[in-house]
This record gives C-alpha cells, structure tokens and sequence, in this order.
C-alpha cells in the first residue's frame, strides 16, 4: 500500500499552536509503528487571506480533494472581523466542508473519568459519558438560499433560508444509524418539528430510514430545545444524537461542557467513499482559534490530537493504534496533568501546550 497521504491546514490563533503537538505525536507513529505518512502543509483562514487575499487557494482546495486525509486547526479572529463576508477566514473552512461534500460531521463528547469532577455538572451527570453528536455539515441554514442583507424601504433586512432535501437527510441519518450500529445501537434524531417545515421532513425522512433499513436500532425524537436541557440534565440517556448543521453546531459546544472543556472534543468530517474506499474526510477541533489565549502556550492541544486518532480510525484503518493515542491521553489526565482549560482543582499548575504534547508523546512511549 503507498504511504497514506495528509494535508495539515493549521489556521489562525492557537491552530498552529496545537497542530505542533499534533506533529510530534504524527512523528512517533512514524518512528516506533511503522505508521507514516506523507505530510503537506497549506495555509487556511486568516493566514491564507494575509498571503492571497483569499481564505482558501485555489490549490489548497484541490490538494484537499486529492488527499486521503484533511487535518485541520482553527480559522478566524479579531483581526479579520473588519472583512468583507466572503473572504472571512470561516469561509475557507465551509468552502472545504461543502466543495468535499462532509456531510456527516460526527462530534464526540467523551468524559474523561480524570476529569469528571471539573466539569460544571455534577460527577454523577457526566462520568462515564460516551455519547457521538452526527452533525449534518453540508446544508441546511449555513447554505441554503435566498441570504443576504437587502435593503426594504428604509431598513436592511438580513435573511438566511434552513432548507433540507429528502437525499441530504436520508444520508446523514444513514450514517447515524451505521454509527450506532457500532455503538448502543441507539439514535436520537433532534429538530424543530413543532414550528419548521424542515423539521417535519428531518423527522419523516429519518422515521423512514429506520423503518425500512434499520429498525434494530432504537430510534427516538425530540425537539431541538428540549434535547438541549436532557443534554444538560442527563446526557448519558444518548448515545448518538443526529441533528441538523446549526443545531448540531450549538448542541456540540454544549456537550463540550460536559467533558470539562471545548478544548477536549474532536471531530471527523466525513463523506462519500473515494475510490479507495475510504471516505473523503477532514479531522479538526471543535473549537476555534481561541483569540484571548492565542500565542501564550496556554491552548489545550488534546482536542486536534485526538482528531488526528479520528484520523486513525476512520480514515487509515488504524483502531488500535487510535485507542493507544486515546489511552496516553487519558493516562496523562490521569496522572493530573492539566493544561490552564482545565484547572479547577487548587495547588495544581498548569503545563503548556507543548508540555501537554510532549507528555502524550512520552505516555505514547511509555505504551510500546
Ligand atoms: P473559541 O472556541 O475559539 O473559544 C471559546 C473559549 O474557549 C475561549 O475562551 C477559548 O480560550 C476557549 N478555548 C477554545 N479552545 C481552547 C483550547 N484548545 N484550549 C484552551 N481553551 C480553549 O470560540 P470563539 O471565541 O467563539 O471564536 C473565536 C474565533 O474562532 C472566531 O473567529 C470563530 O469564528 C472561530 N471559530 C473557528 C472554528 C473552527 O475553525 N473550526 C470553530 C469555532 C470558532
Ligand atoms: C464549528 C465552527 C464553525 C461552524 C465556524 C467557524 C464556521 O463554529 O466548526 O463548530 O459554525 O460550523
Ligand atoms: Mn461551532
């Protein structure tokens, strides 16, 4: 098999900061399991507007699509509040999102037992919790038409359309379904149905799906605002929730605060099968570019770490090897180091970025 191929895109704001320690863990699987990879660096986001004046080249964007595996940091920040809307770094990324055609955006939140007590719930709500947000990532209000600002009379009215076909819907949930297979077999399919048309074709589509392929799978439903409040009262009631782009954009960085910080949760973009077999895909942080800590080596590097054993499992065939970088993670909260994120508990200070790289590295080690 030729070496895997990966295009790291580390962004703007603490993006390049964590994708370093992404860097040293890619190596170690190189140099002790035999695992390389053929390694390409662009530019995204702000810092590809600072060169081009554009928030994702041309070449950039074609270089994605020929690789088997995107990895990338974080876009935006302050800097770039000023721009015109369509070449704001955030652009580049959805560009990327819909020209791969990511529809299935699956957003883990796993509570790390170290790190139960520093959650703002209590320990019982979150330890122990394992629970996978399929986000759809490719429609729905982020792109829908008509949008824009348009003048009325004397006044600018600013307008976005939440649109969803019959197809977009029947793949996500599909792969929802596929995902829970592998899981609890349990599906909670989230939307508005009480007040938005799209919301009474997300529900029939998805009943529809389950009924015909996959009724063994346990299939419930619930309004987008209520899951919001069982997501903060008992989360461990789900297994996978499926939901639409912005739902599933707000749900996710709710759920974040279940596993004691958004600089935790990693997430895979994932699309239709290449010719290779395996998915078109884009690894990446939940989080942002964090403007108030960027520069300072304060950034949690676990969240674009365990994207990269995402990358592992999804898109390299490599399960054991991405639960090993799982459990130097979780060996390293345990053994209480703790990046400033996390800080909660007195008398304990907190390592640096590159600190927290090098432990998972030496943990990763420490493994063989
Ligand atoms: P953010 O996720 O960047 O930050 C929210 C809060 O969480 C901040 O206090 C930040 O310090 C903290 N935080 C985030 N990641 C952290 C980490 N790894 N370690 C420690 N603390 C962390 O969200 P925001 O402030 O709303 O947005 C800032 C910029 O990032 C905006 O331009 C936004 O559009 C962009 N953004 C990009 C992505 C992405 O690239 N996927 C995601 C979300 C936001
Ligand atoms: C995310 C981010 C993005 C989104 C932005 C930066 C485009 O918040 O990945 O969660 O809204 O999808
Ligand atoms: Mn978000």
């Amino acid at each position: 098999m030729s070496t895997p191929s990966l295009l790291i895109l580390p962004g703007d704001g603490i993006g390049p900061e964590v994708m370093v320690e992404v860097r040293k863990v890619i190596d170690w699987f190189g140099a002790n399991r035999g695992l390389s990879f053929d390694v390409s660096e662009d530019l995204v986001g702000g810092a590809a507007y600072d060169k081009h004046g554009t928030p994702l080249h041309d070449d950039t964007m074609e270089k994605a699509q020929s690789v088997d595996a995107v990895l990338l940091g974080a876009v935006g920040g302050p800097k770039y509040d000023a721009l015109d809307f369509s070449v704001k770094p955030e652009r580049g990324l959805l560009r990327l999102r819909k020209e791969m055609d990511l529809y299935s955006n699956l957003r883990p939140a796993q509570c790390f037992d170290a790190l139960a007590d520093f959650s703002s719930l209590k320990r019982d709500v979150v330890a122990g919790l394992d629970i996978v947000i399929v986000r759809e990532l490719t429609s729905g209000i982020y792109f829908g038409e008509p949008r824009g600002i348009i003048q009325e009379g004397n006044e600018r009215v600013g307008i976005n359309t939440q649109r969803y076909t019959e197809s977009e819907i029947d793949r996500v949930a599909r792969s929802a379904f596929e995902l829970a297979r592998r899981r609890s077999n349990k599906v909670c399919s989230m939307e508005k149905a009480n007040v938005m048309e799209s919301g009474i074709l997300w529900r029939e589509v998805v009943q529809k799906v389950h009924d015909e392929d996959y009724s063994d799978v346990e299939l419930t439903h619930m309004y987008a605002d209520a899951g919001a409040m069982q997501l903060c009262r008992w989360p461990k009631q789900f297994d996978v929730i499926v939901t639409d782009n912005l739902f599933g954009d707000m749900l996710s960085d709710a759920a974040a605060m279940l596993t004691g910080s958004l600089g935790m949760l990693p997430s895979a973009s994932l699309g239709a099968p290449m010719a290779n077999g395996r998915p078109k895909a884009l690894y990446e942080p939940v989080h942002g570019s964090a403007p108030d800590i960027a520069g300072q080596g304060k950034a949690n590097p676990i969240a674009c770490i365990l994207s990269f054993a995402m990358a592992l499992r999804y898109s390299f065939d490599q399960g054991d090897e991405a639960a090993r970088l799982e459990q130097a993670v979780e060996k390293v909260l345990g053994d209480g180091l703790r990046t400033a994120d996390l800080l909660g508990e007195e008398g304990i200070e907190p390592v640096t970025t590159s600190q927290m790289g090098d432990a998972i590295v030496a943990a990763l080690t420490a493994s063989l």
